[in-house]
């Protein structure tokens, strides 16, 4: 069986020492096919290095919510999408992202948030690449964003997809993809079987999310891609499939999603 683990930093410094040796039992032990995420311009860059060496990696390539501390004006927001641009420009980056709205970490500068992720989709558009969405306590504006003012693009991912019922719907709708990850497994998450119910299978990405967000049973450790099986154990648990016809589904949306 294959998995495809849409959503992962192994850009990250935890990974610093032994990314190699991670990678190697990752693809072992059945993900065949992942993506490593950027959030920042350097660690959209080191995402872009790591897929550049490995066949079965892919890259995103975005400034997410809680990476914009350096930009405060225009001629910032403009410089970083320049530098962004060609690094998104290269063969294995299949999104912008990670990027979105983050107003449980920074309530302070909403606007600038704003204004930093429409750029991004603009840029999304400009490349005819999908996006990858980070939200998290900006439900309405990030929907607002999608629905009202940027039109062309309706393609994309909520990475992480918090689970609340309002935000799934509306993605839904707006033919977005929802990449469910460690919290549909945690004991703790009331609704997760009513918000994995509705989401039809051929619109479910499975994730990581690592180093970070390791699932039931591994909670607490570093994350690593190997991981993902349990959001696909849980989703076949709850939609009463076989692990195997979530693991292709999911694994053909990701091609589908990122054309691959
Ligand atoms: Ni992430």
């Amino acid at each position: 069986m294959e998995f495809f683990d849409s959503h992962s930093h192994y850009n990250d410094e935890k990974f610093k020492a032994d990314r190699e040796q991670v990678l190697n039992e990752v693809y072992k032990s059945g993900i065949t096919k992942l993506v490593c995420a950027g959030y920042s311009l350097e660690s959209s860059e080191k995402a872009v290095e790591i897929a550049n060496t490995h066949d079965f990696i892919y890259a995103t390539c975005g400034i997410s919510p809680n990476d914009i501390e350096e930009i405060k004006t225009e001629e910032d927001l403009n410089n970083n999408l320049k530098k962004l641009e060609p690094l998104a420009k290269q063969e294995k980056v299949v999104a912008i992202g990670e990027i979105g709205l983050d107003y449980y970490w920074n309530k302070e500068n909403k606007e600038l948030q704003k204004q930093v992720f429409k750029k991004q989709i603009e840029l999304s558009n400009n490349l005819n690449l999908p996006i990858v969405i980070h939200t998290r306590d900006a439900i309405s504006d990030t929907i607002n964003i999608l629905k009202n003012e940027i039109i062309s693009n309706k393609r994309g991912v909520f990475h992480c997809c918090p689970l609340n019922l309002e935000l799934i719907k509306e993605g839904l709708k707006l033919g977005f993809y929802i990449s469910f990850a460690g919290p549909i497994t945690f004991k703790n998450s009331k609704n997760a079987n009513e918000v994995i119910s509705i989401v039809p299978l051929d619109r479910i990405l499975i994730e990581t999310d690592s180093p970070y967000l390791a699932p039931e049973p591994k909670r607490g450790t570093r994350n690593n891609s190997a991981n993902v099986i349990y959001m696909a154990q849980k989703i076949a648990e709850v939609k009463n499939l076989e692990l195997e016809q979530v693991a292709n589904a999911t694994y053909q949306n990701a091609k589908t999603i990122f054309e691959l």
